[in-house]
């Protein structure tokens, strides 16, 4: 949308629609240039409303005609609504004949090309796109749609449903056109409709559920890609199976299909039966695509799935409860990869990347400018709420759900939630209500309004704990705190349900009972600012593990010694504190050196339990991996009241050296320990050896630029051109790039020509040479320059992303620049894709989300580069809501 002043929208302002359109006849002869679309409502008045125009959504649309009951009707334009002030009272058909022009909607929203193919994407609002509708998502409508096309360029017509008819076209105008007719059952909102037409080829497979019915399920895709779809198959059967093992949710159309894209604003779409891909979240073979795709693709396919039960039988009211199906199905996405990922250990690990990518991005969201609630209270572009926050947030909201009502209880609700809604359009309050009547007298029931912050409070809160042992009495006193700061519009908070899940260590690390029973776990429920928990015959000053598995939202801070975080690293039996333990270490010191303004020694307290960990005969590879990482540079922005990008890049810089030089010999061991035979395998235990193996490269390379050693750098080398899969290329190429190494370029230039057919591999080329560390201006120099490859363009968003995402939003020291240029880059380069993609431009404008926690003189700088984008007159609303928050 691309307007003056766009409308604030708020939540407290939600009426139903004035009238139900119960049944949708859609046709489309589809032509890139000039597509037709009829359709034929069965339109009802809505009683529970007071009388009123039938106001039709519509957005670049060429009315033809509009009908009512068969007679001509008279309608005026406002805006993007096509208003009917005197429609009948009883019920009516209302048929709306539209062309749209899909070969230039390059804001890929609505019906558009890609390839030579046409695709939809319909949410939030792209069905007004395509014809005039009451687009909101508690119209629901049964829907038959009749695809025409060429029969030569579009063989495959797809749309939501059951095929029910097809064949060729015989009339004289349709000479070498056919046609396809598709019936979906299920009543559903306009953003689950899609349609697909084009030269696609498909893997099938057909399987047989528990309730002993037969599906058909279809992976679609070029001509071309088909062997680089079984892993997307596989992961679509485990989710079923899945999703009807623990939820009890079954697979309820004879027909499932999925369809991969290359050019699409995010990663997949649930479309009802038909949901569509971003190649990148689809496409994988082990020589293109690495372990991380291979687990990003399996969790993206099971999370469109599931969104067939969260999202689509039961579905939104309105856009304010996005969080309602988007937290919910992450959730459900989280909890079905840590199940399959087996072991407690892979659970864990699983668990660590999701709480790293969650504290990366969503607590800088929580603490920007940007902060908005889990359900936002007001929007004027419903596609910048598509958020971390709405996303992984929700998603810890309900993992806090089952936390306080156990797993059992959790499913006890789930049940009670399909009961009660299913085929409903519904909200946030819906869903919490059937999970506290589901589990009377717990926990969550006894403090269901407190516990409903969670979905009016923007921000992340502040827990802070103190312990005190008293050796007279044996007791261990507790005393939590918690404390949400202010958000933009929130200046003052309430206290939140915080459930703690924690346990207590002696100094040996050996588990405290935590009461008569015996438990060494047990969850505190802080409901209150602050609260005490006494523990009784309790010897000696414990050392505390609070929220293990983290077990709520918050940053916790537990004031803990080294020696005491050294016990928890060691002993704790909750992996995710043992690792968190490790991070708070690094933190520490990192911060400490910041504050002080000194260079970053680490002590070898910190050293040695490092070398601990990854010599440890027992510890999985992946836990090791994970461990020895430090904590990212937005991660450490977060803890920090004035931000120097500059400064945080060169302490963990200089932490990284410390750590490869001081543990050379045992990266040397670990890279040789970690070595696969055999052919590859996406599995945890294999992936964790990859990704060891490839950080211990990434040391002994980053140690031997240090040294002047040549040994590394070449087998870093050697190991690049030899991989036998992505995840190994991909690995040494980044070593040799991250260090700076010599060997870099004949690397890089290779790795083109190798793949240079490849566009998602090509992506990865660029996305690597832009997020390399920054040293003296030369990563932000290259990126630059590469925006003038051959190969790069603004308007497939993978490739714009691969590059600017990663500069402006992922590597910070590249893009704060004293000089101000990487804020000049960004300016441009957000403008010049508003005028393509409003949707992408926007994504790339949140770059700029913290600019006013800035050092100078970035501060200044970033504010003015914020403005001169804002001045601009014809930003899309998209762009213009983002940097006008980031400016008030
Ligand atoms: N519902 C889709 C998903 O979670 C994402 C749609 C994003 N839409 C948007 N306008 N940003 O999987
Ligand atoms: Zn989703």
């Amino acid at each position: 949308m691309r307007e003056g002043t766009a409308p604030l929208i708020q939540r407290l302002d939600y009426q139903q629609p004035a009238f139900w359109i119960r049944k949708v006849d859609l046709s489309f002869d589809l032509d890139p240039a000039k597509t037709i679309v009829t359709s034929k409502m069965q339109v009802e008045r809505n009683r529970a409303v007071p009388h009123g125009p039938l106001r039709l959504h519509g957005e670049e649309l060429n009315l033809l005609r509009a009908l009512i009951n068969g007679a001509g009707v008279s309608f005026r334009q406002e805006g993007h609504e096509l208003v009917i002030d005197n429609p009948p009272d009883e019920d009516f058909a209302l048929e709306i004949r539209n062309t749209i022009c899909p070969e230039k909607n390059t804001a890929l929203s609505g019906l558009y090309t890609s390839g030579g193919s046409f695709f939809t994407q319909c949410e939030a609002e792209g069905f007004r796109r395509i014809t005039y509708f009451l687009d909101r998502p508690d119209v629901m409508a049964v829907y038959t749609v009749t695809l025409r096309a060429d029969a030569t360029k579009y063989p495959v017509l797809l749309s939501n449903g059951n095929l029910v008819d097809s064949g060729t076209l015989e009339e004289p105008g349709n000479k070498g056109r056919h046609f396809a007719v598709w019936h979906d059952p299920f009543p559903k909102p306009s953003y689950l409709f899609a349609v697909v037409a084009g030269d696609l080829v498909a893997r099938e497979q057909r399987v047989r559920t528990r309730a002993g019915k037969d599906h058909l399920l279809q992976v679609y895709v070029r001509r071309g890609d088909l062997e680089k779809t079984e892993h997307a198959m596989n992961s679509l059967i485990a989710s079923i199976v899945w999703d009807e093992a623990r939820f009890g949710l079954p697979l309820d159309l004879e027909r499932f299909m999925v369809v991969g894209v290359s050019d699409f604003n995010m990663g997949a779409m649930e479309n009802k039966g038909l949901n569509i891909f971003n190649t990148a979240a689809l496409l994988a073979s082990p020589a293109t695509a690495t372990d991380a795709d291979f687990a990003r693709i399996e969790s993206i396919v099971a999370h469109e799935y599931f969104h067939n039960w969260t999202g689509n039988r039961v579905t939104c009211r309105d856009w304010f409860q996005l969080s309602l199906k988007e937290g919910l199905t992450v959730f459900r996405d989280q909890e079905f990869s840590m199940d399959m990922a087996g072991s407690s250990s892979a659970r864990a690990v699983c668990r660590i990347q999701d709480v790293r990518q969650l504290r990366a991005l969503q607590f800088p969201e929580d603490s920007g400018a940007m902060a908005h609630p889990v359900r936002p209270d007001s929007y004027s572009e419903i596609n910048n709420f598509y958020t971390a926050t709405v996303y992984e947030k929700g998603s810890e909201v309900v993992r806090m759900y089952q936390t306080l009502v156990g797993r059992k209880g959790f499913e006890a609700g789930m049940k009670l939630y399909f009961e009660r809604h299913d085929g409903q359009a519904v909200t946030c309050d819906d869903f919490a209500q059937a999970i506290a009547d589901a589990n009377p007298g717990s926990a969550l029931a006894t403090r269901l309004d407190t516990f409903k912050r969670w979905y009016s409070q923007a921000g992340t809160p502040r827990v802070k704990a103190h312990g005190e042992h008293d050796a007279a009495t044996r007791t261990y006193t507790l005393r939590l705190t918690q404390h949400t700061p202010a958000t933009p519009g929130q200046p003052t908070k309430l206290p939140q349900v915080i459930p703690v899940v924690m346990g207590l260590l002696d100094r040996h690390g050996a588990a405290l009972a935590l009461n008569a029973a015996g438990d060494t776990e047990t969850v505190l429920v802080l409901d209150q600012a602050e609260q005490t928990f006494v523990f009784e015959n309790i010897d000696a000053e414990p050392v505390p593990s609070l929220l293990r598995g983290f077990s709520a939202p918050v940053v916790l801070d537990d004031g803990l010694s080294d020696a005491a975080l050294l016990v928890l690293m060691r002993h704790d039996s909750d992996a995710f504190n043992r690792w968190e333990a490790g991070q708070r270490l690094a933190l520490n010191r990192i911060l400490a050196a910041l504050r002080a303004g000194q260079p970053l020694v680490l002590s070898n307290a910190f050293i040695e339990a490092m070398r601990g960990v990854l010599n440890h005969p027992e510890l999985d590879a992946a836990f090791k991996e994970l461990a020895l990482t430090l904590p990212g540079e937005s991660y450490i922005a977060e803890q920090l009241d004035v931000v120097d990008p500059q400064a945080i890049h060169a302490a963990v810089m200089a932490a990284q050296r410390q750590l490869a030089s001081a543990l050379r010999d045992d990266w040397t061991a670990a890279f040789e320990a970690n070595q696969i035979a055999g052919g590859y395998t996406p599995d945890p235990v294999s992936s964790g050896k990859r990704a060891l193996a490839n950080l211990a490269l990434s040391m002994l390379v980053l140690d031997a630029q240090a040294t002047g050693d040549t040994v590394w750098p070449g087998k870093a080398y050697q190991r690049f051109k030899d991989a036998s899969n992505m995840t190994d290329r991909l690995g040494a190429l980044a070593a040799l790039v991250n260090a700076g190494a010599e060997l870099a370029q004949p690397a890089l230039e290779r790795f083109h020509a190798l793949f240079k057919d490849d566009a998602l591999v090509i992506d990865k080329w660029f996305a690597l040479q832009a997020r390399a560390p920054e040293s003296d201006g030369r990563v932000f120099a290259r990126a630059k320059t590469l925006t003038k490859h051959a190969d790069f363009t603004l308007k497939n968003p993978n490739r714009a992303r691969s590059l600017l995402a990663s500069l402006c939003m992922f590597n910070p020291a590249a893009f704060h620049r004293a000089d101000a240029a990487g804020y000049v880059f960004w300016a441009e380069q957000v403008l010049a894709v508003d005028a393509i993609n409003p949707q992408l431009a926007s994504r790339i404008a949140r770059a700029m989300d913290r600019w006013s926690v800035l050092a100078e003189p970035y501060r200044s700088a970033a504010r003015e580069a914020v403005a001169r984008v804002a001045a601009k007159p014809d930003l899309s609303t998209d762009v213009r809501e983002i940097v006008e928050r980031a400016l008030a």
